[in-house]
Formats: structure tokens, sequence, C-alpha cells
């Protein structure tokens, strides 16, 4: 049986008899011994086994360089160096793969995430990466334990689809047509009879029509999946593959909505701060000094609420020129975003009723037609980080936007049936993932916070 080094440099005792597996990270030669540490994922720390002459291998030790992969058994002894309570004294070891110094590209010094990212095979093991994938995990964990606790079903929505929920046209096409002889209707078009579906399929933007489907039957659900645009957006809050968590509730309005997401935040950002207090204290001591700060602000005050309007009347007052200039009825850019969120309120915001123009067709109008019930949150150094809304429940309106937005509306006939049938007030929204663990970790880029980001040009690994 092998221990996991998280466990040991918290609850190992002297005498015990343990046998690690891992990483090296460092060795330091000693006259008769040596310094090993080890790391196995479970944690920012190491575990530091010293190893002596009277280990039976003691001469193969000189191949255990940075990166070689490594077993080692032996008995736990308090530490007398600093910065570890416990460390191991090897009695054996096996070696299991080498990393030759001289071409292993993850030697003890700092390198800049550019540059890992063009080693996305070796990244996970340096210390942010680590960090970022374990703050991760801890993220998806509580994100489903928050939404099960409170009953709602999760459901698995498709990943190919032949709609555009969003209407943005950023689809990615699928097909298994021969593009070099694509076949053509009569009037030159790509005849997609012949294609796999027999019609045009895409990856999903968004699972949320879907869940629509499936709130009204089972009122609470929510997805959690990959969704995929096709925006070129080179920025550092873009990927053209992203996870996103959906909650759609039935017989929900905008309030409701909107009181979901502040429930939800707080209980992701407290999870986080409960299971994974040395990764957050690194990324607030190396990463960004405010992340800790951050996080007891999110859990601890209630967010504010402003709409559109009132949005658009703050910015006007700002005493700074945007580069995109403010006007009622544009699309809030990301540096009006960022503006209210760090420098109006310091902490993250929900804008409510944007207008009609600049939102998807799915929101429901309100009564001065002028706006829809929609519901953005706004996070400090993020920008827009939560998109929501409640839904267009009235058949005849429904028709009417889909219409105006020059949408296929037979395309549609499914999504129309729900109002013919039961219909009901119903409300969600969606998070993106990757953003969520941005706010949280402070990591500057999107690409820092994905195993293996998919962006314009790049879909190494
Ligand atoms: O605002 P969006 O486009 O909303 C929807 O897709 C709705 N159907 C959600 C719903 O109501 N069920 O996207 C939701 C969130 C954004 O707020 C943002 O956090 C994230 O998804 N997002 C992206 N994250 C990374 N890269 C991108 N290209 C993203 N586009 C949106
Ligand atoms: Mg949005």
């Amino acid at each position: 049986m092998t221990h996991r080094i998280a466990d040991i440099l918290k609850n190992g005792q002297p005498d015990s008899v343990i046998t690690i597996q891992g990483w090296v990270r460092t060795k330091r030669d000693s006259k008769g011994f040596a310094f090993v540490e080890v790391n196995d994922g479970s944690s920012m720390a190491g575990l530091q086994v010293i190893v002596d002459e009277s280990v039976p291998n003691y001469e193969t030790l000189a191949q255990v360089t940075t990166g070689a992969s490594i077993e080692i058994s032996g008995v736990l002894v308090p530490s007398p160096g600093k910065g570890q309570r416990i460390e191991l004294k090897a009695q054996s070891f096996h070696l299991y793969g080498t990393s030759d110094p001289e071409t292993y590209p993850l030697q003890k010094k700092r390198h800049s995430f550019e540059f890992l990212r063009t080693i996305g095979h070796l990244r996970s093991r340096t210390n942010t990466l680590g960090a970022v994938m374990r703050v991760r995990n801890a993220c998806a964990t509580a994100i489903h334990q928050f939404f099960q606790e409170r009953d709602f079903l999760w459901m698995h929505t498709p990943i190919i689809t032949a709609s555009d929920c969003e209407g943005a046209g950023e689809l990615f096409n699928i097909t298994t047509l021969d593009l070099t002889q694509v076949p053509l209707t009569t009037e030159k078009q790509v005849d997609y009879s012949q294609d796999f579906f027999g019609r045009p399929a895409y990856l999903t933007v968004s699972g949320q029509l879907e869940a629509e489907i499936m709130a009204l039957s089972f009122k609470n659900v929510y997805t959690f999946g990959p969704t995929f645009r096709a925006e070129n957006s080179n920025t550092s809050r873009h990927l053209a593959e992203f996870w996103m968590v959906e909650p759609e509730m039935a017989f929900c309005a905008l309030d409701g909505n909107v009181e979901l997401a502040e429930a939800f935040l707080k209980y992701v950002f407290q999870y986080v701060l409960d299971h994974c207090a040395d990764d957050m204290e690194f990324f607030n001591k190396r990463i960004d000094s405010s992340v800790l700060e951050t996080a007891s602000n999110i859990i601890d005050s209630k967010f504010d609420r402003i709409t559109y309007s009132e949005a658009i009347a703050l910015l006007e007052k700002a005493d700074r020129t945007f580069e995109y200039p403010v006007e009622w009825g544009i699309d809030l850019q990301s540096e009006h975003e960022r503006y209210l969120a760090e420098e109006v309120f310091k902490k993250p915001l929900a804008v409510t009723n944007y207008p009609t123009q600049i939102k998807a067709f799915y929101m429901r109008l309100d009564d001065d037609e002028k706006t829809v019930a929609a519901m953005d949150v706004l996070a400090p150094k993020i920008g827009e980080i939560i998109g929501g809304s409640q839904r267009e429940e009235r058949l005849d309106i429904l028709e009417r936007r889909i219409k105006a937005h020059n949408l296929p509306i037979d395309d549609y006939w499914w999504y129309l049936d729900l109002r013919r049938y039961g219909s009901v007030p119903h409300s969600g929204f969606g998070l993106g993932f990757e953003r969520l663990v941005q706010f949280m970790t402070g990591m500057a880029n999107i690409r820092d916070v994905i195993p293996f980001p998919r962006t314009p040009l790049n879909a190494d690994f």
C-alpha cells in the first residue's frame, strides 16, 4: 500500500513505516546522503526524503534527478529542518523513470506562464498549475454538492446539437462530409441531406434549451458540461472550449434567479477556502494578493443589484473616459463591467433588465418592451462571470421574438411546444466555469485555469 503525501504531511506520525510514489522536484547532495523532495500532486508541498549510504541501491541515486519518477519506502522521523514537521528516512527506493537533466524543461526556476503553455504535457507538475487543478476540482465538487443539497437534478445535455441557443452564430460545424468533394444541391448549396445527421449540426454553445425542457418536468435541474464557441476572441477571458454550469428553475422569476446565483457563488467560495486552504494561501502570496480578501468579501457581503439603466447612469458619471463610449443601448464591454465591479461596488454585482436588442431571443420581454429580464453577474477583474435571465414563457411573444432575431422558427418547434403545454415562468443562468476558477485564484489568463486550453489557432495536447 502506498500513501498520499498530503495525508502524510498532515497526519503522518514519527516511526510509521510508509511508501510514497511521485516525481522528484529537487535533490540536494551532501557527503554520504542526499535530500530528495518528492511531489505526488496531492498537495503544494512535497515530502522531504533523506536517502543515505545505508540504502541498498544508493549508487543509483545519481540517476535520481528533477522530474524522475520514484517509489520510496522508509520511516517517518521528526524533521530538524525548517519548513516541515516531518520527513522520510528512506530504507529502499525504486527508480521508475529517469529524467534527463539536459533536456527536462522544468528545472527549478521560475517559468513564465507563456512558456508553460508550450509544455502543456508537463506544466501540471508545477506549483501553480498543480494548485489550479486542485482548486478546479474543488470548485466542481462544490458545484455538484450545492445543487444536490438543494435537490436539483443533474441533466446531461447534448454536445452535438442542431440549434444555436444564443443565436449569435458562433457555432462550430461538425460534419463527416468529404471537404475536398462537398456534395451540392441543384441550388449550389451544401447538400446536408448527405451528411451524417442529414442536416447541419454543431457543437453546443449552451445546454440551456434542453435544460429548459427538463426544468418543465423536474422543476429544478442543472447541467455542467463543455460548451464551444467559435468566436475569434484572443483575450485573457475567452476560450473556444469552456465548461459551463447552467441551473434552470421552473416557477421562478428573475428575483429567484439572482438569489440563487448569489447563494451559489458564496457556497463555492466557502467550500474552496475550507478544502484548499494551502493552495489559496499560495495564490494570495504569489499570484494576486487580494485573492483571500476577495473570497471573504464574497462570502460575507450581500451582492448589490442594479438595473442596466442604472449601470449606464453610473458609467456616464464616471470620472474617466472609456475606450468604448457609453450610451443607453450599448452592450457593456469588459472595461465597463470591470469599472462597476472593481471601482464602484468593489464586489460582485447583478445587473438586470438589459435592452432587448442586445440580448438573446429567449429572454422575457419586460412590460415596457424596451428591456428584457436579463441578469448578468459582474465580478472584479473578470467582468461578466454569470449570464442568465427569466425566459419568455408566452407563446405569442416568443414567436415574435424568434422572428425578430431572424432565426429559423421551424427549428424551434419543440421549444415553442413547451409554451403550448403547461408553460410556467422559469429562469436560469450560465456560469463560465473557467471564469469562476480565474476569479477564485486570481490567475490573469483563462488559458492557465483549464488543463488544455483551446483558443484560435491552438488545439495542442
Ligand atoms: O452569457 P452566456 O453566453 O449565456 C448563455 O450561454 C446562456 N445560455 C446561459 C444560461 O442562461 N443558461 O454565457 C454564460 C457564461 C458567461 O457569463 C461567461 O462566464 C461564460 O459563460 N462564457 C465564456 N467563458 C469562457 N470563454 C468564452 N468564450 C465564454 N463565453 C461565455
Ligand atoms: Mg452573456
